[in-house]
């Protein structure tokens, strides 16, 4: 491998679109207390939505809410849910409507992760990736489309390209992300007559992130930094992503130039998911 081979830049979605494209808009977003979600969150309140960040674990979620406000000048919220329990989610959205009186944007980002081959899993343990992952999202559609029927909202479900091919040690995640495209598929046909668009972004190996350090399966930060240092050099464009590459896509599949976008699938991988050989 070429030492002077391309890199990817990694790029602020804020230098692409203008800063006041979501002014008045409300996000939603499920698993946005950490990692890719917290990003996306950041992403779209950079571009004038106030948001509520959904997850289990309260002083995490408080703290993201704390530093998103004050990162971007918009106002986030924390609300306690777990995607498993429509109850829950249902006094999230709640909460969400009495704050701000509405709802434009839903990530559906919440998911669960580990490696275990089919046979070392337990009925449980797969069950209950299904349960975040893929009940967890059509719960939050439940609890939220009669809010985006008004206000012609969208989607975005947060998968992956791991089922794209048999991954071993992935089997529970591969089926509830399968299931994950094909809800939001189904989404965008029966409620784009109501104006409401449903895309899913599936994240390649994203860099720094608990999805990856899970995946990765490395005990310190020095095998990560290795580890990421092997990955970025088979690369296409020449990294790992970044959690601003999922962000980008975001602000991008939530704006008006993406408003004849719906029931797709975008990749976010930097080519990774067409290598069969690194070169
Ligand atoms: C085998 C495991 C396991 C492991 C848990 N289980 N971890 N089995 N190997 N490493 C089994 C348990 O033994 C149990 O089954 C069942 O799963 C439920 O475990 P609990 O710990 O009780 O569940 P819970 O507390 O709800 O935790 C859910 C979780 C956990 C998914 C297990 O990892 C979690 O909360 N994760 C959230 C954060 C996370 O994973 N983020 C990364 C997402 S990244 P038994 O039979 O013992 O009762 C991502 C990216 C995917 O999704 C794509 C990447 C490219």
């Amino acid at each position: 491998m070429s030492s002077n081979r391309y890199v990817a830049k990694v790029v602020d979605s804020t230098s692409v679109f203008k800063d006041d494209i979501f002014n008045g808009k409300v996000l939603f977003c499920t698993g946005g207390g950490s990692g890719i979600c917290k990003s996306m969150t950041e992403s779209v309140m950079r571009h004038g939505a106030n948001a509520v960040i959904v997850g289990r674990n309260s002083d995490r979620l408080a703290k993201a809410a704390e530093d998103l406000s004050k990162a971007t000048g918009r106002t986030c919220i924390a609300a306690k849910a777990d995607v498993r329990e429509p109850e829950q989610l249902r006094e999230a959205v709640a909460k969400t409507i009495s704050k701000f009186g509405r709802i434009d944007f839903v990530i559906c980002g919440a998911a669960g992760n580990f490696l275990s081959t089919i046979s070392g899993l337990s009925e449980n343990g797969f069950k209950t990736v299904i349960q975040i992952d893929t009940i967890g999202t059509f719960n939050t559609i439940k609890a939220t489309i009669p809010y985006l029927r008004e206000t012609k909202g969208a989607y975005i479900h947060v998968s992956a390209t791991l089922h794209y091919r048999a991954t071993p040690y992935q089997a529970h995640v591969s089926a509830a992300k399968a299931a994950v495209d094909a809800l939001s598929a189904v989404l965008a046909v029966e409620e784009g007559l109501y104006g409401i668009r449903s895309n899913v972004i599936a994240p390649g190996p994203i860099g720094g992130t608990e999805g990856f350090d899970r995946l990765s399966a490395k005990d310190t930060p020095k095998e990560a930094d290795a580890l990421q240092k092997v990955a970025n050099s088979t690369m296409p464009l020449g990294r790992v992503g970044h959690v601003k590459d999922i962000a980008n896509a975001t602000v991008f599949l939530f704006s008006e130039a993406a408003n004849f976008i719906t029931g797709q699938v975008l990749p976010v991988d930097g080519g990774n998911e067409h290598l069969r050989e690194p070169f």
